[in-house]
């Protein structure tokens, strides 16, 4: 097969055959065709796009570049979640104990901080001697004692992905809706649990602005999902302000005992619940018990006690006492009196990573202590000289004059109410029949 007649084909908008799909994955995993050709072909699929069925195999070749975990094989009960991404996105904290109290087993494999937005490994990292790096063997044991797994995704795990994202990034390509799909549900499927929620985030924070767009890539994630026999559901969520209360690793830890205490930040709580009861209806439970199951888990501290088993399982000091503290704490006012209006989370999730919650580079240290706590959410009434948000300070040096500019600036005040974004717009189904309004 000459690759470059198989660039041309796809640059002029043809389809592409599964077995020019599988030349050009396997070429990436065993580094068997240049970059220049790798990139010349994600350029082109991202201009012309890919079918349904152009996606499906550019997923099956992805997750095959390495190796298959297949956890439905020997534990078919086990729940898997994965979010699209955003800033104070707390979930994956409450939902894998919440998922633990109510006896329904969740593995996830967690990623590093990307981009502007905190990653769930990093959060983790927190916890004193909390440890990710478990292989098939060690998560299926981590299953066993306390009903769930997070862990680091293993380098065997999709292979191609690695090459393939590496450039991506390097060639303006990331945003390509078929190779989101490939890159996301190949390491998914890899894992292999039998049931699956996605959490798709739209607005200003997310990956996918529109609630158009944020509604496409659910569908799509979800009918390879479906297709390759996956209980599947995606809920589109809001990603216009920071989800939960905190941007950072240890005060994400703090604001996910809050919720699992029976306090904290109701969005928060609210779309762990949502996620939570389609993971239960997936399994065939009823919609209301599980929600009054769910919220019982919550209000009773079983999940909260299940949290402390987690950590403990995967070798971590639970006592929240032992996580790190800002060394200083710098609160942003308002400039004015008037209603919360737009909310810039990307920009409020780049604060959090030059403060020390993220990476601007690969050798970044990650200073734990550090964050951003958010104080108002969108719609609220403000006062002048109110706090908006705090800055905590950790170990890296930072300039905290051009981080409150930058926080202040995040916020709009303004002389009128927003109109109201809800956190949970629904399924794909409910968002295009409620044209995006949410229930
Ligand atoms: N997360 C991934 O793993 N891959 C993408 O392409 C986007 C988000």
């Amino acid at each position: 097969m000459n690759f470059v007649e198989v660039i041309a084909r796809k640059r002029d908008g043809l389809s592409l055959s599964h077995e020019e799909i599988a030349k050009f994955v396997n070429g990436a995993a065993q580094q068997s065709l240049p970059p220049e050709q790798l990139a010349a072909l994600l350029m082109a699929i991202c201009w012309r796009g890919m079918d349904p069925e152009e996606t499906r195999w550019l997923t099956e070749e992805m997750l095959h570049s390495g190796e298959v975990w297949n956890l439905a094989g020997v534990r078919p009960d086990v729940v898997d979640k994965h979010s699209t991404g955003g800033v104070g996105d707390t979930v994956s904290l409450v939902l894998a104990p919440l998922m633990a109290a109510v006896g329904t087993p969740i593995a996830m494999m967690a990623g590093r901080g990307l981009g502007h937005s905190q990653g769930t490994l990093d959060k983790l990292a927190a916890i004193p001697g909390f440890n990710t790096s478990w292989e098939r063997d060690g998560l299926l044991r981590l299953l066993d004692e306390c009903g769930a797994a997070i862990i680091e995704q293993s380098e065997r795990i999709a292979p191609a992905d690695r090459v393939l994202y590496g450039l991506r990034d390097i060639t303006a390509t990331v945003p390509s809706l078929p190779l989101i799909v490939g890159s996301i549900m190949s390491k998914k499927l890899a894992l292999g649990a039998s049931t699956l929620v996605l959490d798709v985030k739209w607005g200003s924070g997310a990956f996918r602005s529109t609630i158009e767009d944020a509604v496409e890539l659910a569908a799509a994630l979800r009918r390879v999902a479906r297709d390759m026999g996956v209980a599947c559901e995606a809920v589109i969520t809001d990603m216009n302000q920071p989800l939960g209360p905190a941007l950072g690793t240890a005060c994400e830890v703090r604001a996910a005992v809050d919720v699992l205490e029976g306090g904290g930040s109701p969005a928060l709580a609210e779309v762990t619940l949502r996620l939570a009861e389609e993971l239960q209806v997936l399994r065939g439970g009823d919609r209301q018990s599980a929600r009054k199951d769910l919220a019982a888990a919550l209000a009773s501290g079983e999940a909260r006690a299940a949290w402390d088993r987690i950590v403990v399982a995967h070798g971590g000091d639970p006592d929240p006492e032992r996580l790190a503290q800002p060394k200083k704490r710098v609160d942003v006012t308002a400039r004015a009196e008037g209603w919360v209006g737009e909310v810039d989370g990307t920009a409020l999730g780049w604060v959090a990573v030059d403060i020390g919650a993220g990476r601007r580079s690969r050798n970044d240290e990650l200073a734990f202590g550090a964050g951003l706590l958010v104080h108002v959410r969108r719609g609220e009434r403000v006062a002048a000289g109110q706090p908006l948000a705090s800055l905590l300070v950790g170990e890296r040096a930072v300039d905290e004059e051009d981080l409150v500019e930058r926080v202040s600036g995040a916020f709009h005040i303004a002389d009128q109410a927003p109109a109201e974004l809800v956190p949970i717009l629904g399924t794909v189904e409910e968002t295009i029949a409620d044209g995006g309004e949410g229930r």
